[in-house]
């Protein structure tokens, strides 16, 4: 059966893919958001994970405001990228895995979660920053696995609440755990933490309300989800809403999850940049 070994969360901003285009990990600016990966990489080299669970959020590449699906989930074979318009070199395709994305629909369909099936979907800086972060090299490096996208709209309100975001997660894991292939999955969630890109609040960051996000979400997910959609943009920014993602991942690992490094820093561009990892307990 299929194994979910543990979570990982990053922020995603799209200044990170260029520098890490321009080769600037080291400058004085990114070093201390950069140093938060090694662990994680190290974790990944041991436990070679055969599926990536990518939750994003998708902001205008692979879906519109005409066209917002509340949960996504992609079904295809490979995943490309485009440009976005942020000055990242555009990606090669990411394989992806269909017959899991099948299995994951499925179960979750019938678990009463009315799911968007996309066997075509374009993955812009929401997915690609983190897979850059985590697999450096990408499609070069030997241990990348194969990824399967889940976009949750934080973007066009109304958005989920944070409990249907955490509920979401606890059947997404349901389903992965029901495979029949002994493979190992990570669960990714992505985005976040406080930020707010325009209007009047434009560069506004809550390092409280991050920090008590990042405890919690190891200790007592639920109590989060007592947060309302309408708090969770005055406490963490219009676009704060992205850690909706975190909750879906958290929610997919279980009951207990052994907290095994994070890192926090601030501002990262526009943004708190959170980085966590977490590994499931059998
Ligand atoms: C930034 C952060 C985001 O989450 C995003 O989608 C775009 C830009 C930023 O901080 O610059
Ligand atoms: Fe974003």
């Amino acid at each position: 059966m299929a194994t979910i070994i543990g979570g990982l969360t990053t922020s995603h901003i799209p200044a990170v893919g260029n520098a890490i285009a321009r080769g600037q990990k080291d400058d004085d600016y990114w070093k201390p958001f950069f140093d938060g990966y090694p662990p994680i990489h190290a974790w990944l080299e041991k436990h070679k994970p055969d599926v990536a669970i990518n939750i994003y959020n998708d902001h205008g590449l692979g879906f519109f405001l005409d066209q917002m699906p509340t949960f996504a989930i992609g079904a295809a074979h490979e995943y490309i990228n485009e440009d976005e318009g942020w000055g990242i070199p555009v990606l090669p395709p990411f394989p992806g895995d269909a017959k899991l994305s099948w299995h994951i629909i499925e179960g979750m369909v019938e678990d009463e979660f009315d799911i968007t099936s996309c066997q075509e979907l374009a993955v812009d800086h929401g997915f690609t920053v983190p897979m850059q972060l985590f697999w450096p090299g990408l499609g070069d490096n030997p241990d990348m696995p194969r990824a399967i996208p889940i976009s949750a709209n934080t973007v066009q309100h109304p958005i989920p609440t944070l409990k249907r975001a955490l509920d979401f997660g606890k059947s997404l894991g349901r389903a992965i755990r029901s495979y029949p292939e002994d493979i190992k999955v990570v669960v990714l969630g992505t985005g976040g933490l406080s930020h707010q890109l325009d209007g009047e609040r434009a560069g506004f960051i809550n390092k409280e309300f991050d920090q008590m996000c990042m405890e919690k979400i190891v200790t007592d997910p639920e109590e989060l989800t007592k947060i309302s959609r309408h708090e969770l943009v005055r406490q963490a920014g219009a676009q704060g809403t992205e850690f909706l993602m975190w909750m879906m991942m958290r929610g997919a690992l279980g009951d207990k999850v052994r907290p095994l490094h994070q890192n926090y820093h601030i501002p990262v561009s526009n943004t708190g940049a959170g980085t966590m990892m977490l590994e499931c307990i059998e």
